[in-house]
């Protein structure tokens, strides 16, 4: 068996979570590779909508075990809580969540130096969710990190303290005050800790392999998205992982020829929440329109997330560094309300050129977006299900996104609950 991976192809709140819980009954283990509670990953059913962090949107689905993989950054406060929260789902956590060992720790001061840092940066700052998450990534790759098995380990506290005692020497140097909000976050931290203890702190990748081995079916879920990868997304403005495919494979333990299925998941138009390039983003009433229509406000920190049209060339390299093999296509019904709705094609860059690829550094390189038009289907897609009974021009607007991607896009998403879906993925493609 293959591990089938699911990532974001653009800035990160593509509705990965609904797309894992609607294919998890298809899986028996349900693994997050990277990131950590920057993530906020929602799910929505029976009317009620859950908003995940750090565990894997395989959870509410029975008999499906969800792994937190090595390649993650875990905040064992937020684990509390988010446990506390489903709790009132008698869902079975202690048999059906399992945490690597290999998993780093997010210590409060963390979070602390992420807000350190991002106020040395003035003007210039990334926008991080300040959840900690480059700091703990900063701290593995320097091999100074606590990692989850280190909370069975009698010297947790020792070792512990020590790296705090790092940290406060940074934190100093910033002239940062934490002697208001440390104390408190670090009882937080410690009963967290103490929490976490009693669930099942395992080496993942055995059980992730085994899995294989014994022929399950393995979906790796990715957070945040590929314009925000560490190497390829727009530097600096990127989050601290690897989110592109490869990152399945370093961040839970398989070899890359275990990987099978590459489900890209994107937005009908873009959004993105914080600094950065953002080539097609739309700063006057369209934009506006929108963030309400779409509900572009941020799952972890609710901040307004900025919008913009579907960017081609920006997904075409998303597409490219990670292998896709089947698109999923979300949203499509903030679009309704649009006449004329657009795609850009190509950037013209300053000599006048035009161009299909990303610039090394859209920061510094000015490009103006190219694009085409589109006419709206300017209706409703409620209970559509089948793709026969979609507006003409909304097929054509999917036609044309598969010859440009050259992949099948076999989902089609139109409203944030599970049931809200159009599914292609009968073997005759649109137009065959
Ligand atoms: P993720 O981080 O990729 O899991 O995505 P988020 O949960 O952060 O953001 C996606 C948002 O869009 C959530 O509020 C979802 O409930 C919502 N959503 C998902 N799919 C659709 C859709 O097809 N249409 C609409 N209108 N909302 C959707
Ligand atoms: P999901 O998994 C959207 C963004 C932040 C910031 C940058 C760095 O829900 O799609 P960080 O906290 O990692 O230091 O922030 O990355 N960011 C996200 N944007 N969705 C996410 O996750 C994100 N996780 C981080 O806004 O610009
Ligand atoms: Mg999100």
């Amino acid at each position: 068996m293959k591990v089938d991976v699911l990532l974001g192809l653009q800035w990160g709140d593509e509705g990965k979570g609904k797309i894992v819980d609607v294919l998890a009954p298809r899986y028996q283990v349900v693994a997050r590779f990277q990131g950590g509670p920057n993530a906020g990953h929602t799910l929505e059913f029976d009317g009620i909508k859950h908003v995940l962090h750090q565990i894997p949107s395989g959870i509410f689905r029975s008999d499906i075990q969800n792994i937190i993989g090595n390649g993650v950054v875990l905040d064992p406060i937020v684990f509390k809580r988010e446990i506390e929260n489903l709790a009132k789902y008698n869902l079975d956590l202690i048999s059906n969540l399992f945490v690597s060992k290999k998993a780093s720790l997010i210590l409060p001061t963390h979070s602390l130096l992420d807000a350190a840092y991002e106020r040395s940066k003035g003007d210039s700052k990334i926008g991080s969710t300040l959840r900690g998450i480059g700091p703990a990534y900063q701290d593995k790759v320097a091999r100074l990190g606590l990692r989850v098995g280190d909370v069975l380990s009698p010297r947790f506290a020792e070792k512990y303290q020590k790296l705090v005692d790092a940290h406060k020497a940074i934190l100093d140097y910033y002239s940062f005050d934490y002697s208001a909000v440390l104390p408190q976050s670090e009882e937080n931290f410690f009963a967290a800790i103490e929490f976490m203890r009693q669930f099942k702190l395992v080496n993942s990748e055995y059980i992730v392999n085994d899995a294989l081995a014994a022929g399950k079916t393995v979906l790796a879920e990715g957070a945040q998205g590929s314009l925000l990868d560490i190497d390829f997304g727009s530097y600096p403005f990127v989050t601290s992982s690897t989110t592109m495919t490869a990152g399945a494979s370093t961040g839970l333990g398989i070899a890359p020829r275990q990987i099978g299925e590459v489900f890209g998941i994107f937005k009908a138009y873009c959004t993105r929440v914080g600094s950065g390039p953002f080539p097609t983003e739309l700063m006057d009433e369209t934009g506006e329109k929108m963030r309400q229509e779409g509900r572009e406000f941020g799952a972890t920190t609710g901040r307004p997330r900025r919008c913009g049209w579907l960017d081609l060339p920006a997904l075409k390299y998303a597409i490219m560094i990670n292998g896709v093999t089947q698109l999923i296509m979300m949203k499509v019904d903030v679009l309704n309300i649009f006449d004329t709705i657009k795609i850009c094609t190509h950037y013209r860059l300053a000599d006048g050129s035009l161009t299909e690829q990303l610039p090394y550094d859209l920061c510094d390189e000015a490009v103006e977006p190219v694009y085409t038009e589109f006419k709206g289907w300017s209706q409703s897609l409620e209970g559509i299900h089948d793709f026969d009974a979609v507006p003409q021009e909304l097929i054509a607007y999917v036609k044309f996104l598969e010859e440009e991607l050259k992949l099948p896009i076999t989902f089609i998403s139109t409203g944030p609950d599970r049931q809200e879906l159009i599914s292609r993925e009968a073997p005759a493609l649109l137009g065959a």
